[in-house]
């Protein structure tokens, strides 16, 4: 691996990431059920109907995954709580088996060294709250906030961290649009009210939070390259659309308080009554703004067919196992953009990552595929930095193979490889190579 840490300054932090879904084990411990819970019990939504039942049993065995990330010489562990196993029905009743296990979780990292860095939505809705309409119903801001209050009064004196939402697009669009992500609706008046109530949420529990006496708040927001099919103009125009969908949103209604019209122009009619009175609310001031990606796509223009008029094409360049472009400049594009929005705030990359199908073979898991991606991202991440992007962290997806989503558990996104049968882990040359390359300083 080209990478050392005595590329970045001394205090960039380097940390790696999951999430309670993917890695917990949603059946133990006492948690109620979630949307993913019941969307993958559903035929047809995810690769052998998978769930997160079981997934890595993280919750037992979260003394040997910390032990992993410590041994790693990664400075950071960035994890989420599962609202439903703090919250079994959403609101209400405390599972304190679930609040107790965070707690340990936290403490655990302290005792290795580690800061703790939290989400605390990191698509787990409880089932209970799905039912009431989940992410389209404005009454989400206050479950929300009443959720994330409880647990930062638990666990907020020990975190270094905490973001409110992961991946906005993901919650909102994905979910409710392209229909990938539970609660897998395909409607767009369901998916505007979801793109305006992710942010209200967020907005209305940061607000909360602060005046609580956290610190360190921000959210985490994916960004992807919304690339045109060809020199055509409508193909631009389509582009302009999904980068306007994808990026801009939430981005410029954090920063500014404002949505972008290119999106407007197909969502506007569909907003939930009174949407501007909000918007001072959304763009609460942050402590931090933290930034996933991990491809570029291409959009060309499919005139006649309802907005946003266009769809995906492939890409020319190299695949991860997911089918995403591998696409690094991509990275310091979106830094240099977001750091030209936010300007003095501390940004970090929270996760960056590929799937591939990692084998063990003689004991070993050689990735070198994994090898060359990271370098490549660390090094837009470098170039960016050196630009003037206020840039402190960098986060690598995933620390373990795990539960992914609408793939089940087909993609290896782990720097750890992990059996699915007898649950074991095995650090793959990625892991060993990042270990390594964390203690090299010039
Ligand atoms: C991101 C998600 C994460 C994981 C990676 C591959 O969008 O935040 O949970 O699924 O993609």
């Amino acid at each position: 691996m080209r990478f050392r840490r005595g590329d970045f300054p001394e205090g960039f932090v380097f940390g790696t990431a999951t999430s309670a879904y993917q890695i917990e084990g949603s059946a133990l411990g006492g948690a109620g059920p979630c949307h993913w819970d019941t969307f993958a019990a559903t035929p047809g939504n995810v690769i052998r109907a998978e769930d997160g039942a079981r997934a890595c049993e993280h919750v037992h065995r979260w003394p040997e995954d910390l032990d992993l990330v410590r041994d790693g010489n990664f400075d950071a562990y960035r994890f989420s709580v599962n609202w439903a196993r703090v919250l079994p029905e959403g609101r209400g009743a405390v599972n304190a088996e679930g609040i107790d296990y965070y707690d340990r979780l936290v403490d655990g990292m302290l005792e290795r060294g580690l800061q703790p860095w939290l989400t605390l939505y990191h698509w787990d809705m409880p089932s209970d709250l799905a039912m009431r309409g989940g992410w389209t119903n404005p009454d989400v801001a206050g479950w929300f906030t009443d959720y994330a209050r409880l647990v930062m009064g638990r666990l907020g004196d020990r975190v270094t961290a905490t973001a409110t939402i992961n991946e906005p697009w993901c919650v909102a669009w994905l979910s409710h649009f392209l229909g990938i992500h539970a609660p897998g609706l395909r409607d767009i008046r369901a998916a505007a009210h979801a793109m305006h109530h992710v942010l209200l949420a967020h907005g209305t529990a940061l607000q909360a939070l602060r005046a609580d006496g956290h610190r360190d708040l921000g959210i985490v927001l994916n960004m992807e390259v919304c690339a045109p099919a060809s020199d055509a103009p409508e193909d631009h125009a389509a582009a302009a659309r999904q980068d306007a969908i994808f990026n801009r949103w939430f981005l410029e209604a954090i920063t500014q308080g404002t949505y972008p019209p290119e999106a407007l122009e197909g969502l506007e009619p569909h907003l939930p009554r009174g949407w501007q009175g909000d918007m001072a609310q959304i763009a609460q001031p942050l402590d931090w703004l933290g930034v996933n990606y991990y491809t570029r796509r291409f959009h060309q223009a499919v005139p006649g067919q309802p907005w946003p008029s266009s769809r995906e094409v492939p890409g020319t360049g190299p695949l991860t196992g997911s089918g995403w472009e591998i696409y690094p400049d991509g990275l310091e594009q979106f830094l240099r953009r977001t750091g030209a929005a936010v300007g003095d705030l501390p940004i970090h990359v929270t996760e960056t990552g590929m799937a591939w199908p990692d084998q063990i073979v003689n004991g070993a898991v050689g990735d070198a595929e994994r090898i060359a991606f990271m370098d490549a991202h660390l090094a837009a991440a470098g170039r960016a930095r050196e630009a003037g992007v206020n840039l402190k962290g960098f986060f690598c997806w995933s620390l373990l193979d795990n539960y992914e989503w609408a793939d089940g558990y087909d993609k290896r996104f782990g720097l750890v490889h992990v059996d699915f049968e007898t649950l074991s882990r095995r650090p793959k040359a990625s892991y060993l190579a990042l270990a390594d390359a964390l203690t090299r300083r010039p």
